[in-house]
């Protein structure tokens, strides 16, 4: 039976995707723009035909509802698809906190595509990561990353489209470590009580197009700075939206906010740190990567574990076999 192999890196958005405005086909309300990181990746193998369905996650059986998300998007990828195997497996430490689904469903719809010999366009993967996991659409292209509305009304064109490649720029961007263990509110349930319950969600939806904009202007035009400002702006006012839905909501634990203090007082000294943060407690720093090293060590004095990734490449095959 054929199989393949292939590798995702994930990748933390600098303007973020908050709120869905179909959720059905999983389209966001916002444009994002994300970078992708390495050297953590996910790296999956598909092996087309098999006795029925499995899905094995870090050598362990997944559980029924990431199996039934897994064997969907196959079925999406082809309708008349043989049962498969699949196993998934990521090189994140556990205690990093970062969500590994995004690199695990970019990894996933290349690996099916070349095990099942389907030539599909690279858009049509891109739409189905997207179904998968929102941000699995980013994760499939290396470097920034842009994932705008679209208009199609099949979300044909919304997906991560490349907005330069990894070697464009020499950044880094550190994971400072607040928390791991589950999240109070997971992303999907978080973005729909937003939606719902908070009257700061329609002026968040409002501001993200040009800040998106400016972010991808910042990213060509490698201005640290401006890039910087936008994507803490980002962060903060997709925060404040869920800490204005009802019942609210809060992933800030009193470390985040020591970290993000730690940035702003690294900026007041001149170094150029801007911070960021997703639906958990991890607040991740964007700097110039000849900074990383003394911006590590200044985190470390309020949070356990600093860890380093710097720009990747995209997601691709590695082995094609039987
Ligand atoms: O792709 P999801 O459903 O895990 O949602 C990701 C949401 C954020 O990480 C908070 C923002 C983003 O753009 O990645």
């Amino acid at each position: 039976m054929p199989l393949a192999t292939a590798t995702a890196h994930p990748n933390i958005a600098l303007t973020k995707y908050w709120g869905k405005r179909d959720r059905v086909l999983n389209l966001p309300s916002t444009p994002s723009l994300s970078l992708t990181l390495a050297p953590f990746a996910a790296t999956t193998t598909v092996r087309w035909g098999a006795e029925a369905d499995r899905f094995t996650l870090n050598g362990r059986p997944a559980d029924a509802e990431e199996a039934r998300k897994v064997f969907a998007t196959l079925d999406r990828l082809d309708p008349r698809r043989p049962r498969c195997e699949v196993r998934s497996e990521n090189n994140f430490p556990t205690a990093a906190g970062l969500a590994s689904s995004a690199a695990g469903f970019a990894a996933l719809v290349v690996a099916a595509d070349a095990a099942g010999g389907l030539g599909l366009d690279p858009r049509a993967l891109a739409v189905a990561a997207r179904r998968g996991s929102g941000s699995a659409t980013r994760s499939l292209q290396g470097g920034w990353v842009e994932w705008p509305l679209g208009d199609a009304p099949d979300g044909a064109d919304s997906h991560g489209v490349p907005v330069a490649p990894a070697e464009h720029w020499d950044v880094a961007m550190l994971v400072a470590v607040v928390a791991a263990g589950p999240k109070p509110v997971g992303s999907t349930e978080g973005m729909l009580r937003t939606q719902a319950t908070s009257p700061y969600y329609p002026a968040w939806v409002a501001q993200a197009p040009a800040e998106t904009a400016a972010a991808r202007d910042a990213v060509l035009r490698r201005d640290l700075a401006a890039l910087g400002e936008v994507a803490e702006r980002s962060a903060l006012r997709m925060h404040a939206s869920m800490m204005a839905a009802e019942p609210p909501f809060c992933y800030w634990a009193p470390a985040s906010v020591a970290a993000m203090e730690v940035v702003r007082r690294l900026r007041r000294q001149g170094v150029g740190a801007w911070f960021t943060m997703d639906a958990g407690p991890n607040v991740k720093v964007l700097c110039a990567a000849a900074d990383a090293t003394r911006i590590a060590e200044e985190l470390r004095g309020v949070v356990a574990e600093v860890v380093a990734l710097h720009p990747g490449g995209p997601a691709r095959v590695l082995v094609r076999g039987d």
